[in-house]
């Protein structure tokens, strides 16, 4: 049985074998981490060196827009497969919708994944709702996730719908760059609810991320006490006022700051 995907996981910068078994690995590219540094060996070899049970792991990896067209698609997850010396994913997203490629052409092989188990489950990013809709339509299976960029400062996805539409579709909303934004070590309404809670700002924003259902998140750190840090995160809770004196304050931030809510960049 495929292990279930956590509420916050982490991309560790570099893959330290005893971190493996706690971290939701995603995503894996071959000797590079999301920042193009190299990392120390391949994700798989990595893997292999921690002896980890493969059941226990959570393994996401993403097929680029340009790798769309069906037989792309199964080359693409074949050499995820053989980089990482495994038999199947436990889920594959396509990282972003491609300008030319027409999606059925990459859901029919997305599908066929699934039906010949090199895929668990089929997931989409930087999806927007007509897209994510569209691909609710061509998949022989539910879409899990829809990984799009989501944190307390950055709302545009409360906003135009596709929260709430993840929501009543028990779609998975992956809230990427959570804790990114320069602000968080000094954005008042976060220091007082961090400070109430005796934690740090960041967990108060990955807090504040899950306690909204059917949302999760993957936080990056290459400081192991940060994901340590992070992975806490999931056991705190923020009470109903707090949750809400969290919004009000950054629905300000986000509208003086102006900025474009169809806007976005990965
Ligand atoms: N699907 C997509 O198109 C897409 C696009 C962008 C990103 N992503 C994914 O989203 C994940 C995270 O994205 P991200 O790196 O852009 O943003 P992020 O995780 O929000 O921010 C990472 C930064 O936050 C710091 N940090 C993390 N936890 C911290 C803590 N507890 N205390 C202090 N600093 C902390 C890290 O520094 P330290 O290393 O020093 O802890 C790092 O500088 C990655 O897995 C990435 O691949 C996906």
């Amino acid at each position: 049985m495929a292990a279930a995907l956590p509420i916050v996981s982490t991309t560790p910068a570099t893959y330290p074998p005893c971190a493996l078994p706690r971290a939701g690995l995603y995503p894996l590219r071959h000797g590079r981490n999301v920042r193009r540094r190299p990392l120390r060996g391949t994700a798989g070899q990595a893997i292999r060196e921690s002896k980890a049970d493969r059941a226990g792991l959570f393994i996401t990896s993403k097929v680029s827009p340009e790798h769309l067209q069906y037989d792309d698609v199964l080359r693409a997850c074949d050499a995820s497969l053989r980089r990482l010396a495994m038999d199947y994913l436990d889920l594959y997203l396509i990282h972003w919708p491609s300008r030319s490629i027409p999606l059925d052409d990459s859901f029919r092989a997305l599908n066929r994944l699934v039906a010949d188990g090199r895929v668990k489950r089929l997931g989409v990013s930087n999806f927007d709702l007509s897209l994510l809709k569209n691909s609710q339509i061509l998949a022989a299976t539910p879409i899990a996730t829809n990984q799009i960029r989501y944190s307390l400062y950055e709302r545009t996805y409360i906003k135009n719908g596709l929260l709430a539409h993840c929501q009543a579709n028990n779609i998975l909303l992956t809230a990427y760059s959570p804790v990114k934004e320069g602000h968080l070590k000094t954005h008042p309404a976060l220091q007082a609810v961090a400070a109430a809670h005796r934690a740090s700002p960041y967990q108060v924003a990955l807090a504040w991320l899950v306690a909204q259902p059917k949302v999760i998140t993957i936080p990056m750190s290459s400081n192991p006490d940060h994901q340590a840090e992070n992975f806490r995160a999931a056991d705190l809770e923020l009470s109903a006022d707090e949750l809400h004196r969290l919004d009000a304050s950054y629905e300000r931030l986000d509208r003086s700051a102006g900025r474009a809510h169809g806007d976005q960049s990965g």
